[in-house]
């Protein structure tokens, strides 16, 4: 078995019969989704609120029920990838381009579980660029703005034209090299206008599975 089919099992060992749960986006939460579609198949009752609409799709072709995420006020239980971590539980997301959707998933989710094997680990984050959802209109000024707090910027392109997110919006990847204080780079995005949203997720994971030197499932809490 991969680290991550490893991971993302072990993490979906979490679920309770009748739970509502956020379904993550990306290679790793592929196998946590497809391990709950099994679970389905066996007969678990959950619901799924998927965090990307290739998620959605993921999730109708394995028959897990979903909900509305308007119909909802709390999940249950989110697992979701990552594309760096910390020791503190300091993640980067949206790498796939998912993170707004990831980031209000989780800001409704009780028990918030990120699934990312030994390879995402760094000592200080930043090495990965940081995704960050911004509005086409007058993305050159919000961009302008971002090279402000002291990274290298690059417009996500697709087929040649800008990446367009679910939600209809731009990513810029922010490379910072040393994320030395997540929170307060996270309040500075925060205040630029043109920000939707980005993909710095502190103090949001109750646990982070992963797997250590000797190759064993390592639990972060
Ligand atoms: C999607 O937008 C991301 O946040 C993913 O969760 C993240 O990029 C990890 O993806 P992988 O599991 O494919 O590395």
């Amino acid at each position: 078995m991969n680290e991550k089919q490893l991971i993302a099992e072990k993490a979906v060992d979490f679920i309770k019969d009748g739970m509502i749960v956020g379904l993550g986006t990306g290679s790793t939460a592929y196998w946590a989704i497809t391990k709950i579609g099994e679970l389905v198949r066996n007969g678990m009752n959950i619901k799924g609120v998927p965090t990307s609409i290739n998620t959605e799709k993921l999730a109708q072709n394995l028959n897990i029920p979903l909900v509305n995420i308007s119909e909802i006020k709390k999940i249950d239980i989110t697992i979701d990838g990552a594309d760096e971590f910390d020791e503190n539980k300091n993640v980067i997301k949206g790498g796939g381009g998912a993170l707004l959707r990831e980031k209000i998933i989780a800001s409704i989710t009780n028990y918030y579980i990120i699934i990312a094997d030994s390879s995402k680990k760094v000592e200080v984050l930043g090495n990965f660029p940081l995704p960050i959802e911004v509005t086409p209109f007058a993305h050159e000024i919000t961009i302008y703005q971002l090279k402000q707090l002291g990274c290298s910027t690059n417009l996500r392109l697709e087929n040649d034209k800008p990446f367009i997110t679910d939600n209809k919006n731009f990513i810029v990847d922010c490379k910072f090299n040393r994320i030395n204080k997540p929170e307060e780079l996270a309040n500075k995005l925060n205040s630029i206008p043109g920000v939707v949203e980005h993909g710095l997720f502190s103090n949001m994971a109750d646990i982070l599975v992963t797997v250590n030197n000797c190759g064993e499932i390592s639990i972060i809490e």
